[in-house]
């Protein structure tokens, strides 16, 4: 039997994370992961580049059936706090899109920055290991492992969400929640490319390749808590559906069955510019539509809602005009799914925040057993949030325990 202050399931962003916090306080941690190869989720990231942090990042960049769950966290430890990590390891970083933080050369430098965080500390790892049991006992935690029995008084579960199964991911933080009663909320893939039925999407087809910068929107977004959000970011066409980061964003907010609306040109309102140009613009449709859109799109645009290539704009009633420009500026389509977990960057759900402190991430009713990352009921949106959700958490349970 070994016996540990602290037992951090998990060694991916949160839970090295945490063991480091953890075990930089003088506690002995071990810290246990199934997996062959260390943490290939932040190895994968931001195509091999880790968009560690976003500098905005804040409670309104996160969804959860409680909003508020995520603030103390985020705010005691912050974009700032680990970009001074990132930096006392010499790490060179640049921003790109929107406060998004990525490594110059490559995301191994952040898994070699947690190790080296946890080395600081002493951690003890188990890895690969296989925990076949976790159970309450004497005030503390019995944990059964491939490896040996583990004693702590304190166990971290940071397994994270379903996302990508070929790279380890697994359900063990959800079993670890039903097991001990814990409230789940329904997890789902998000940041997911969306698909639609193969006969609606044929005239669309021949358009994949196609990128576009558009204003993509579901759900509602009026009254003081929104369900829906509305994005403008690159749309991509596929062969089986929508991706791009347009897409990826509005997937987390998608409830199945309902539409999404994507407004194709935002610059310009279509019907008014087409109603007013009647008089002075002398071309066909087709020609006059791909001044603004990509010729293969506009054709295919025109096709698909029944307009002819050759019409002339001076011959068309407005009424017409106006069909089409709600086409092109309001674009509503119903998704008949998502790529799964197999391509999506997160699960949205998990552990239901109001079984857990917002202050230290442990479950209320179990002393001892706390939820981190992506395991919990917080979704950040693309771009560096998740990360930050994952170190925040992490720091919070690693002072806590
Ligand atoms: P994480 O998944 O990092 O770690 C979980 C760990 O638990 C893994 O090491 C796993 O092996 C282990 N584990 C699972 N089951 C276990 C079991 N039964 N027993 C023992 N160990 C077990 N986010 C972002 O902010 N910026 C980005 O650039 C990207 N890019 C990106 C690209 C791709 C392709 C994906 C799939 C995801 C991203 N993300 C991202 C999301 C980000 O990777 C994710 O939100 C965090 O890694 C979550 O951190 P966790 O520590 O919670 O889980």
């Amino acid at each position: 039997m070994a016996k540990f202050d602290v037992a951090v399931i998990g060694a991916g962003a949160a839970g090295m994370m945490c063991a480091a916090t953890a075990a930089q306080r003088g506690l002995r941690v071990v810290l246990i992961d199934h997996a062959a190869k260390l943490a290939e989720k932040i190895r994968i990231s931001g195509g091999g580049r880790c968009n560690f942090t976003n500098v905005n990042a804040g409670p309104a960049n996160f969804l959860s059936e409680n909003p508020h769950f995520c603030k103390s966290a985020l705010s005691r430890y912050t974009p700032a706090d680990f970009v001074a990590l990132v930096k006392k390891h010499r790490i060179g970083y640049h921003e790109k899109h929107r406060g998004q933080l990525f490594c110059d050369d490559s995301a191994e430098q952040i898994i070699e920055m947690l190790k080296d965080e946890c080395a600081a500390g002493d951690v003890h790892w188990r890895m690969p290991c296989k925990v076949e049991s976790l159970a309450q006992a004497d005030g503390g935690f019995v944990l059964e492992t491939d490896s040996g029995t583990i004693e702590a008084p304190s166990v971290v579960i940071a397994t994270g969400g379903l996302s990508i199964p070929k790279i380890g991911a697994t359900d063990f933080g959800y079993r670890v929640a039903a097991q001990f009663g814990l409230r789940m909320v329904e997890p789902r893939p998000a940041l997911v490319p969306l698909t639609f039925d193969a006969q609606q999407w044929a005239p669309f087809v021949e358009m994949s390749g196609i990128a576009l910068e558009v204003d993509v929107e579901t759900g509602s977004l009026k009254g003081r808590n929104p369900t829906g959000a509305r994005f403008r970011e690159d749309l991509l066409f596929t062969h089986r559906g929508l991706s791009g980061p347009a897409i990826l964003q509005i997937s987390s907010y998608w409830q199945p069955g309902t539409p999404i609306t994507i407004n194709l040109l935002p610059e310009l309102d279509l019907a008014a510019t087409l109603i007013e140009g009647k008089g002075t613009i002398k071309k066909q449709l087709g020609n006059v539509l791909s001044q603004w859109l990509p010729a293969r799109l506009a054709e295919g645009l025109l096709l698909a809602h029944g307009f002819a290539l050759d019409a002339r704009l001076a011959d068309m009633p407005d009424a017409q005009l106006r069909k089409l420009g709600a086409a092109i500026n309001q674009w509503s389509l119903t998704p008949n799914g998502s790529e799964g977990y197999k391509k999506a960057e997160v699960t949205r759900g998990g552990i239901d925040t109001r079984e857990l402190s917002q202050q230290t991430m442990m479950a209320n009713k179990i002393p001892g057993l706390y939820f981190i990352g992506e395991t919990v009921d917080v979704t950040g949106w693309l771009g560096g949030y998740n990360f930050q959700w994952a170190w925040a958490s992490g720091v919070a349970a690693g002072q806590a325990v």
